[in-house]
């Protein structure tokens, strides 16, 4: 059974986009909640939900966390920079996990793996402060030998495997030589007691052949549920992604 975790960013992005200056967003007139959508997500199969608060607060915001942090059975997932700042808040909040994820400014997603080997000190610091209070870590990386080498080396127990890269190759030529990364990547995290999940770029689409990714635990999944959600609601665009990740053939 693959799992099927929720990013709920872009429920958060749309209500920004008109109400980014009631920050406290407990005015009756703001929506969408975030927070609402999770409730239904889960209740139509979601088995986590997944936020990223990042450092200029332009889709998820405090407030959300916290209000998720004290929904009764969410299973909550915190991707977070490698800051003292989002350090001392997921140490307060105490979310189920914590994804680590490079954060760039100028980005308008994520647009790598984070370089647990260049990075190796900050990483372990944050990995040591999670693990003392019963945190569990992901490191969001890509499928590469060094990389996953030094995801185990760390201890954290969980890898995200960005699946960025294959998901831009998907109709192009590059598409094989991507997956083939990915498989070797995956392999590789297995083989080190890793838990391999994968995350960026996944949809109704591309979902067939990610699923078949060896020793796949859970997929983070994003904006092609939030968009399908659009015209088909939440619970369809969950559902059918929660099927579809685990249909054969
Ligand atoms: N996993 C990680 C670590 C991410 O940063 C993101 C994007 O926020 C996702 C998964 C979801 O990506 P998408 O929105 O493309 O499904």
């Amino acid at each position: 059974m693959i799992l099927l975790g929720l990013n709920i960013d872009h429920c958060a992005t749309i209500r920004q986009a008109r109400y980014r200056q009631v920050v406290s967003g407990a005015e009756p007139a703001v929506e969408p909640d975030p927070v609402a959508l999770a409730r239904l997500a889960e209740s139509a199969g979601a088995d986590g939900i997944t936020v990223h608060l990042r450092e200029d607060r332009r889709h998820i915001i405090d407030r959300d966390v916290r209000r998720l942090r004290e929904a009764e059975g969410t299973r909550l997932n915190l991707e977070m920079a490698c800051t003292e700042e989002m350090t001392a808040f997921a140490q307060e909040i105490r979310p189920n996990s914590v994804c680590l994820v490079p954060e760039n400014r100028e980005e308008v997603t994520t647009e790598g793996g984070l370089d647990v080997v260049g990075q190796r000190e900050r990483v372990a610091r944050i990995v040591d402060a999670m693990g003392e209070i019963g945190v569990k870590v992901s490191l969001f990386i890509d499928p590469d030998e060094p990389q996953v080498a030094m995801a185990a080396e760390l201890g954290a127990p969980w890898v995200e495997l960005h699946t960025g890269s294959w998901a831009n190759a998907y109709y192009t030529d590059h598409r094989a030589k991507e997956f083939v990364r990915l498989v070797r990547g995956a392999e590789q995290a297995h083989a080190a007691g890793l838990v391999v999940n994968a995350g960026h770029g996944i949809n109704y689409e591309n979902v067939f052949e990610i699923r078949t990714l060896p020793h796949l635990h859970e997929c983070n999944i994003g904006h092609s549920i939030i968009s399908r959600a659009v015209f088909h609601g939440i619970e369809e665009a969950v559902s059918e992604m929660r099927r579809l990740l685990n249909a054969s053939g």
